[in-house]
Parts: structure tokens; C-alpha cells; sequence
């Protein structure tokens, strides 16, 4: 093959970066994308990276040729919370438990969760009157904290949501800091760091803990994920999960499945804030379409293509995933490029999402983006807000449902628009936060 060689940044060059990295991660990635081009290498600390912003590349790694890749060295940082659930595990382990959990998000199952996303959703639109403000980014996070909780474990989480919310801010910082020092302080050693990280997720595990001896302490049998998880045996050795198994994927899908969606919905409601045209067509379409009170199903979802389009488009600007990393298992040519054994490929997904090569005006809110005829002439990695190939998120259609219904249920009484004079900042920590919250006035 003849093989042509990509930009490399190594050196000095590389460290008088990092510096960027830190201040201003996605910046970094955006800017050094328009630098080099869609595939750069760079060489920190003696580590290779790779980073990626061509679909076709990107398909490669995370579908055609994904038996070469591992999760990278930095979800061993997401360990210290979630330990080895579906998230971060790999191989054989993984293959098992994804079939296992699997039957927990089918069309069918999603739609057996729309009451729980819907009777959730007006409860927390009900607790808003008599307000005028909230931070929307607290309440969407509550409010999917519920609705995980209920859907898949079948508990009320009410009142741990306060804890959880708390404890998960402290611990995502936590490891976001580590992630990005090259220097990582055992977790044993008691530095004040590593101390509060501990804290934070000992008491997140005080609330799963409750969750899984509630149910196993019950006997009871409950058609749901956790009693998967507890009951479940290998047909062939006959053995189930064990308790530390139980909890890793019991944390896993807590967390994986409030922080995301709750992300997605608060910068929806920021971009319609921000977008008075669209916001009009937005509630319009709500208004005409959904009952003024009363139930909403499934079916009066399918009336809303414009609130789904917005949906999309949001989570194009702000992916609330923005970055997937992956560790080479044997060296491999991703292009024209050798890539070598335990080296590190970097796909962030907020570039892909902003690139002028993959989308014109990229900056630009427009939902027709997603029009099916938009949608057909683009490449189908150019959109990966759920990642691809065989690790693709297991929640996608559990979080889009989810979102639409609680879109329908604010917007069929509000207008909430952001405070005048709220900061908004993105804050890419392990998921894409606003990093002040998101204030907004309930119109
Ligand atoms: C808008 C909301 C969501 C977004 C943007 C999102 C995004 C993602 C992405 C990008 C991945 C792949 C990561 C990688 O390849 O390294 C992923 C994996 C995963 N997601 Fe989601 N997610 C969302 C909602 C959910 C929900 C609601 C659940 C569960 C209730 C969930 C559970 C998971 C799990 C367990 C995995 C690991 C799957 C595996 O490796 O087999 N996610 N998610």
C-alpha cells in the first residue's frame, strides 16, 4: 500500500498544547481538526493518540474492524465509579450481558416504559407550579434519575435523586481530572482528591446498595431489568451474577441512563430558548397534536417530527457523548495509516458534529437537517451522537422516547425560556454539561 503519512504533533509541540487541552478541551479538537485534517497523530507522555474525524474511519474502528479495539485506557478511570458493568467491560463478558440486558430495551419494552416516562414527567411539571424560575439542568437531571430508577428497577427514587445528583457531579469531576493528568495518584493513597472521588461514590453505592437488597430481601419477582440481573443463570454452567457484578451494572445503567438524556434535554430547551422561529413551530406542533390535559402515549409521540428533528439537532450541536476512545489490540491501518499495538484512537464526536467538511453551516440550529431526504446524502458515522457498531448505546431508542415525552409534557404548558443575564458555558466533563446550570424562566 502506499501509504501517506498524516500530520504528527510530538515533542515540544505537543506539550506547549496540552495547555489548551486543559483550558479549552473541545476547542483544542475543533481547532487541530482545521489544522491537520480528519486524522492527525499526537504523542504526549509517551503515549500515541490517534484522533479521528472522517466517518468513513470512524466506521472502521468502531464497527468494521472492532474485534481489534478495546475501550481505551481512560474508562479504567470511569471504573473507579461504575466498576465493570456493560459500559467498560469487554469480550466474552460483555457479549453475555448485553444479550442478557438486551431484552430490557426492545421497541416493545420502550414502549411498556411510556406511562412511567409520562406519569414522571407531569409530576415534575406538576411540582413546578407556582414557580416563575428553575435550573432546568437540576430538574432534567432529577427527573431521569426517576424514571431510570422506576423503569429498570422498578424503585421510587424520589427522594435519592438529591444524593445521586451530588455525589455524580463530584464524581465525574473527579475522573474527569484524572482522565486528563497524565500523572494518576493511586486510589489508595488519601489525597484530598482522591478522598472526596471516594466519598462521592460511596454514596452512590449506598443507593444502589438499597436498591438491590430492597428487591432480594422482598423475594419478590418483578418483570423487569434488576430481576434479570439477580435471577438470571448461565444455561450452561447454571451460575448467575455475582453481587459485585450485580451492583457494576446496576450503577452502569443508573448512570449511563440519567446523565445523557438529562444533558440532551437541557441544552433542547436552551437551543429552543435561543431560537424564538423554531420554538413557535415546536409548541405549535405540541399543541395541536397532544391532549391540552391528560394522558400521553406512544402514538401521539409519532404526531411530533418536528420536536424529534430538534432533538436530533441538539444532540448534533451538543452531543451529550462527546468523546469516544478506543485502545488498539494488535497494530492496525486505519486509512493509509499503520497504527501500532495498544495505541490510542480518539473520536470526538462533538467535532465530527461540527465539521464544515460534513456539514454546511455547522454552527447553524436547523432541525431540516434531519429531514429523511437531508438525512439520506449524508454519511450514516458524519452522526454518531449514540456512537456505532457493536457498542452502540443500548438505551438509543429508551433515551429518544424518553426525551420526546418530556418535551411534550413541559411544552404543552410552558415556555421556558433562560433567565436573561445566565451564563451559559459547555462544560465536557465525562458527558457535556452547562457548566452554571440552566436557569430559565417558566413562560
Ligand atoms: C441521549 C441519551 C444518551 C446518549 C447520547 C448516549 C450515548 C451513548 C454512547 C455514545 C455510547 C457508546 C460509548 C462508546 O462506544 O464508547 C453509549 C453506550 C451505552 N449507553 Fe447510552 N446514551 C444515552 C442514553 C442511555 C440510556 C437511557 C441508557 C440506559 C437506560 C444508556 C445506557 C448505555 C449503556 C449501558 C452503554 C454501553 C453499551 C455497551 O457497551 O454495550 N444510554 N451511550
Amino acid at each position: 500500500m502506499n501509504q501517506q503519512p498524516i500530520p504528527s504533533i510530538t515533542g515540544w509541540k505537543a506539550f506547549r498544547k496540552t495547555s489548551m487541552l486543559k483550558t479549552d478541551t473541545i476547542g483544542f479538537f475543533v481547532s487541530q481538526f482545521e489544522e491537520f485534517g480528519d486524522m492527525f497523530h499526537f504523542k504526549l507522555f509517551g503515549l500515541d493518540m490517534y484522533l479521528l474525524r472522517d466517518p468513513a474511519l470512524i466506521r472502521y474502528v468502531l464497527q468494521e474492524n472492532n474485534s481489534n479495539y478495546t475501550k481505551s485506557v481512560f474508562y479504567k478511570e470511569l471504573e473507579i465509579m461504575i466498576g465493570k458493568g456493560l459500559l467498560t467491560s469487554e469480550g466474552a463478558e460483555w457479549k453475555k450481558n448485553r444479550r442478557l440486558t438486551q431484552t430490557a430495551f426492545k421497541k416493545s419494552s420502550v414502549e411498556g416504559f411510556t406511562p412511567i416516562f409520562f406519569e414522571e414527567a407531569e409530576t415534575i411539571v406538576g411540582e413546578w407550579k407556582g414557580k416563575t424560575e428553575i435550573d432546568m439542568a437540576k430538574e432534567m437531571m432529577q427527573l431521569t434519575f426517576r424514571i431510570v430508577g422506576r423503569a429498570l428497577f422498578s424503585a421510587k427514587l424520589d427522594k435519592d435523586a438529591h444524593i445521586v445528583d451530588h455525589s455524580l457531579g463530584i464524581a465525574l469531576e473527579g475522573v474527569t481530572k484524572r482522565i486528563q493528568s497524565p500523572i494518576k495518584i493511586p486510589m489508595y493513597i488519601p489525597t484530598p482528591a482522591n478522598l472526596r472521588l471516594k466519598k462521592a461514590v460511596r454514596d452512590m453505592d449506598g443507593v444502589v446498595n438499597k436498591i438491590i437488597s430492597n428487591r432480594i430481601n422482598s423475594g419478590e419477582r418483578v418483570k423487569d431489568l434488576l430481576d434479570t440481573l439477580i435471577y438470571a443463570r448461565d444455561e450452561e454452567t447454571g451460575e448467575g451474577l455475582s453481587p459485585k457484578q450485580i451492583r457494576d451494572e446496576v450503577i452502569t445503567f443508573l448512570l449511563a441512563g440519567h446523565e445523557t438524556t438529562s444533558n440532551a434535554l437541557t441544552w433542547t430547551f436552551y437551543l429552543l430558548s435561543e431560537h424564538q422561529d423554531i420554538r413557535k413551530k415546536v409548541i405549535e406542533e405540541i399543541r395541536k397534536n397532544i391532549p391540552t390535559t391528560g394522558n400521553i402515549s406512544m402514538s401521539d409521540l409519532e404526531k411530533l417530527p418536528l420536536t424529534g428533528r430538534v432533538l436530533q439537532e441538539s444532540m448534533r450541536l451538543y452531543p451529550p457523548v462527546w468523546i469516544i476512545e478506543r485502545n488498539t489490540i494488535g497494530e492496525d491501518t486505519i486509512g493509509e495509516t499503520k497504527i501500532a499495538a495498544n495505541s490510542l484512537v480518539s473520536i470526538c464526536t462533538y467535532a465530527v458534529h461540527h465539521s464544515p467538511k460534513l456539514w454546511d453551516d455547522p454552527e447553524k440550529f436547523d432541525p431540516d437537517r434531519f429531514l429523511p431526504e437531508n438525512e439520506a446524502k449524508r454519511h450514516n458515522f458524519a452522526y454518531i451522537p449514540f456512537g456505532g457498531g457493536p457498542r452502540i448505546c443500548i438505551g438509543n431508542n429508551f433515551a429518544f422516547t424518553e426525551a420526546m415525552m418530556i418535551l411534550a409534557s413541559v411544552l404543552r404548558v410552558y415556555e421556558p425560556l433562560v433567565t436573561p443575564g445566565h451564563k451559559v458555558e459547555k462544560e465536557p466533563l465525562v458527558t457535556l454539561r452547562p457548566k452554571y446550570g440552566m436557569k430559565m424562566k417558566l413562560g
